[in-house]
C-alpha cells in the first residue's frame, strides 16, 4: 500500500544513485554528484553547483569547466575535493593529483582520472534551488583506452556505490 508523503522531497531521496564526478574550472577541482548527460546532439552534459561554493565563482568567471570522471578506487580523492575549499588550497596538491591543460579550454583537468570532458557553459537554468544548473557543450574528450563504465564510482545522499549488476541489452 502507498502512503501520500508529508514530506515532498522524499520522492528525490527515493532515487537511485547517480555518477560522481571531479568538476574543474582554472585550476581547482570539486566534487559534484549533481551531474547529468543532457543531450546527445550537440553532445552535452549539466552540472549543479551551490552558490556558496568557490566553484560557483570560477564558473560564472570563466564559462568553461572540465568534468573527470574518478573510478571507485579513486574515493579518497572524490572526498578530499568534496571537503575543502580550493580558496585556501590546491586541490591538486592536497589530493596529490596531476594538473593536465584541456586542449580547447582554459582550464586544468585531472591525469589520473579515466576520462576527461572538456564544455563550454551554454546555458544556465534560471530556476535557482539549492543548486544552480550549468549546461556545457563538450568540445573534446579524453579516454583512457582501458577505461570501462563499470569501474566508476557512484553516489546518492551520503552512499558510495560502485556500478550495478548488468542485467540484459536494451
Ligand atoms: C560526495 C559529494 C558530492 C558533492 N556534490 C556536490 C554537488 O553536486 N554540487 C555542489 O555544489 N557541491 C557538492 N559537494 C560539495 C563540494 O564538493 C564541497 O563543498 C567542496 O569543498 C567545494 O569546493 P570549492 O569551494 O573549491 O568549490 C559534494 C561533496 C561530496 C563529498
Amino acid at each position: 500500500m502507498k502512503k501520500l508523503e508529508n514530506n515532498l522531497s522524499a520522492g528525490i531521496m527515493a532515487l537511485p544513485s547517480f555518477p560522481l564526478v571531479l568538476v574543474t574550472v582554472s585550476h581547482n577541482i570539486m566534487t559534484a554528484g549533481a551531474f547529468h548527460f543532457y543531450s546527445f546532439k550537440p553532445p552535452s552534459v549539466m552540472v549543479g553547483i551551490m552558490p556558496d561554493k568557490y566553484t560557483y565563482e570560477l564558473m560564472n568567471e570563466h564559462n568553461e569547466f572540465g568534468i573527470n570522471i574518478p573510478r571507485a578506487d579513486q574515493i579518497e580523492l572524490v572526498r578530499t575535493c568534496g571537503s575543502v575549499s580550493g580558496r585556501q588550497i590546491d586541490k591538486y596538491q592536497k589530493a596529490g593529483v596531476t594538473p593536465f591543460e584541456a586542449v580547447e579550454i582554459n582550464s586544468t583537468l585531472i591525469k589520473e582520472c579515466p576520462v576527461n570532458i572538456e564544455c563550454e557553459v551554454v546555458h544556465k537554468v534560471d530556476f535557482i534551488g539549492t543548486h544552480q544548473w550549468f549546461v556545457g557543450k563538450i568540445k573534446a574528450v579524453h579516454i583512457d583506452d582501458v577505461y570501462a563504465r563499470d569501474q566508476a564510482l557512484m553516489f546518492w545522499i551520503g552512499e558510495y556505490r560502485k556500478v550495478g549488476k548488468f542485467l540484459e541489452k536494451a
